[in-house]
């Protein structure tokens, strides 16, 4: 469910029509629906709330402070992976006892950050890591709560670059290294191991996967507990899919029902990392026709939105769908379904201005005849959209605001020319 509804034809956010944003605040531009995140989360809180779970926001998602500002407000904690991702939750009103710390390379300085901030676990995910951590919080008099990250070796389950479950991967211990490197820690003064932590991929469609890693964790507690380890945390990641080209995705409640009953067997208090599921669907990317264009028997759609603004088409193949904010009459409305056939519409690759044959939001994809100035919309974009973005071929980042029905506010100025410099001028 989301707030991104066509009235008579128009593209509204919540009760905001996205032509007022474009115009207010130019393309390309990224538009949050509050009440759509609001949904998403609220959905998390409920299929979970028999476990009174932690859920962690997870900033790499989508990290604007006003959005996580948001979610501490509805009492969310965060899942960093760095220490600007730290930054920018305690900026955003976190707190330390909410915070995992998760990421295959943390620096001595990032770990006393967030040993300085309380942070309340960190997801440790090789035994070099474990045993500096214990050396570097016994330095400062203190002890870090860690949770072992285990790679619980599964089938694939997600695009090769965002599965972190199969083996070989860089995450995680090895599930059969897990038990060698608790005995080795033990008696550590610097660290408690009280968690096991697995994030299994990143988006996941099917419950089963979590299943089946539950199940291997389950055995993995009970062997860490009979080796002295207070393990009270399970931690089950991130990674629930959304709907990207049709309802294709899971609602909250299915994977709750593979989860809990693994975390009342556990004993142990769950904590989540969601990100995709709270704010992919709750952001779209905004964009103006600037040219259209046939060559080479192909049509060209080209728009001021490019892989510097949306990289995830071109990295990973990935479908947003895309669609004009404003079909004129005449046009086929939005489709229900964008596998189906969709009348009146030609195939395009709908391209940017950026100087690489990569540069694409979509290929091949059936959209009716636009012109110079229509507005374009990619859907899906609240997740690793703007955070993945880029200023190569020196393009200033684009501008986000947040729509709260027929409100709005700048949550992030486009960037200027100057800003594009300062780091360099500013030396
Ligand atoms: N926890 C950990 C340890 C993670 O590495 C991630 C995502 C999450 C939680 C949040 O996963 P989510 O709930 O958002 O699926 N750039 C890729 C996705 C990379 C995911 C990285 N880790 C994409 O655009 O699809």
């Amino acid at each position: 469910m989301d707030h991104f509804i066509y009235r008579e034809r128009k593209l509204y956010c919540e009760d905001t029509p996205v032509r007022e944003l474009a115009e207010k605040y130019g393309t390309p531009l990224f538009v949050y629906s509050k009440a759509t995140l609001l949904h998403h989360f609220g959905q998390l809180q409920s299929a979970f709330a028999p476990a009174n779970p932690l859920l962690c926001y997870s900033v790499k998602t989508n990290g604007n402070i006003h959005l996580c500002r948001l979610m501490a407000e509805r009492g969310s904690g965060f899942d960093v992976t760095s220490g600007g991702e730290l930054y920018r939750a305690l900026q955003a009103g976190g707190t330390g006892d909410k915070i995992v710390y998760a990421g295959v390379g943390k620096t001595d300085p990032e770990i006393r950050m967030a040993l300085d901030n309380g942070v309340f676990l960190f997801n440790v995910e090789s035994e070099e890591e474990l045993h500096n951590l214990g050396k570097v919080a016994a330095s400062m008099g203190k002890v870090a709560g860690a949770a072992l990250r285990v790679n619980p070796d599964l089938p694939p389950k997600t695009h090769a670059k965002t599965d972190t479950s199969v083996k070989g991967v860089k995450f995680g211990l090895d599930i059969e290294t897990v038990l060698d490197v608790g005995r080795g820690i033990l008696g550590n003064a610097g660290v408690r191991v009280i968690g096991l932590h697995m994030h299994l991929g990143s988006p996941i469609l099917k419950t089963e996967p979590y299943a089946m890693g539950a199940a291997k964790g389950l055995a993995l507690i009970d062997a860490l507990r009979e080796q002295g380890h207070p393990i009270s945390v399970l931690n089950m990641g991130g990674g629930f899919g959304i709907h990207y080209r049709k309802q294709e995705a899971q609602p909250a409640q299915a994977f709750a029902e593979v989860i809990l009953p693994a975390v009342e067997k556990a004993n142990c208090r769950l904590v989540l990392e969601p990100g995709r599921f709270i704010v992919g669907n709750a952001g779209i990317l905004v964009s103006r026709v600037l040219f259209t264009k046939e060559t080479g028997g192909k049509h060209y759609l080209i728009q001021d939105a490019a892989m510097n603004d949306l990289i995830r088409p071109t990295l990973y193949g990935s479908f947003h769908r895309i669609w004009p904010a404003e079909p004129a009459v005449g046009l086929p409305a939005p489709p229900e379904d964008y596998e189906l056939a969709i009348p009146d519409t030609f195939p395009q690759d709908v391209v940017g201005p950026v100087c690489e044959s990569g540069d694409f939001l979509a290929q091949a994809r059936s959209l009716p005849r636009l012109k110079r100035d229509d507005l374009v919309v990619t859907f899906s974009a609240g997740a690793y959209g703007m955070a993945m973005s880029s200023n190569y071929n020196s393009r200033p980042r684009a501008a986000e605001v947040l729509v709260d029905g027929a409100s709005h506010r700048l949550i992030r100025h486009r960037e200027t020319y100057e800003d594009l410099v300062r780091p360099e001028v500013e030396v």
